[in-house]
């Protein structure tokens, strides 16, 4: 059995499940075991299983995260517990139209992680639903740098 990595998917119109979806098989590729979560289910406790995770986050509101990823945020937030043994990369979902508040939802995941002692494994993706790139196709060649990366 390989390390697993847990994707931990925030979302309201499931982009960033197709974007997980299209992932797997290049983290699965590189030898791990891939298992995709529901932030909506989570509490900070899902990071004494796992000490590697893929967050996958869209924002909405005023560069919030989406409604399933609340709770699981601010118990990071409040909580702030020690996470000095986790690792993480960022996939943020966002659109360049909220020029005030793009991709805050990745980044605020991004922050908080940092704050309590986890260390980020490669740069933080961001996807720009204006663009022409598919979310999915971003995603896959983000994901097969970050394996590259987590080899080293
Ligand atoms: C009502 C609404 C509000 C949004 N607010 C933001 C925002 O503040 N910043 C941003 O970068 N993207 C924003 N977006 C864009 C979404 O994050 C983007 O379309 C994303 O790909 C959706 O992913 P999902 O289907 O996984 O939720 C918003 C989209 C909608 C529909």
């Amino acid at each position: 059995m390989g390390q697993s990595i847990a994707i931990l998917i925030g979302t309201i119109t499931g982009t960033a499940e197709l974007v997980a979806e299209d992932v797997t098989p290049v983290l699965e590729g590189a030898g791990y075991d891939v298992e995709t979560l529901d932030m909506n289910d989570l509490t900070p406790s899902v990071f004494r299983e796992n000490e590697l995770v893929l967050i996958c986050t869209s924002t909405y509101g005023q560069g919030d995260v989406p409604d399933n990823a609340l709770n699981f945020y601010e118990a990071l937030d409040i909580d702030s517990p020690d996470l000095s043994n986790l690792r993480y990369g960022v996939i943020g979902l966002g659109d360049s139209t909220y020029a005030d508040t793009y991709n805050e939802g990745g980044s605020k995941f991004d922050k908080v992680l940092t704050e309590c002692g986890a260390k980020r494994i490669g740069d933080v993706m961001q996807h720009n639903a204006s663009s022409d790139e598919l979310p999915e196709e971003a995603g896959v060649a983000w994901a097969e740098e970050w394996v590259k990366i987590l080899a080293q």
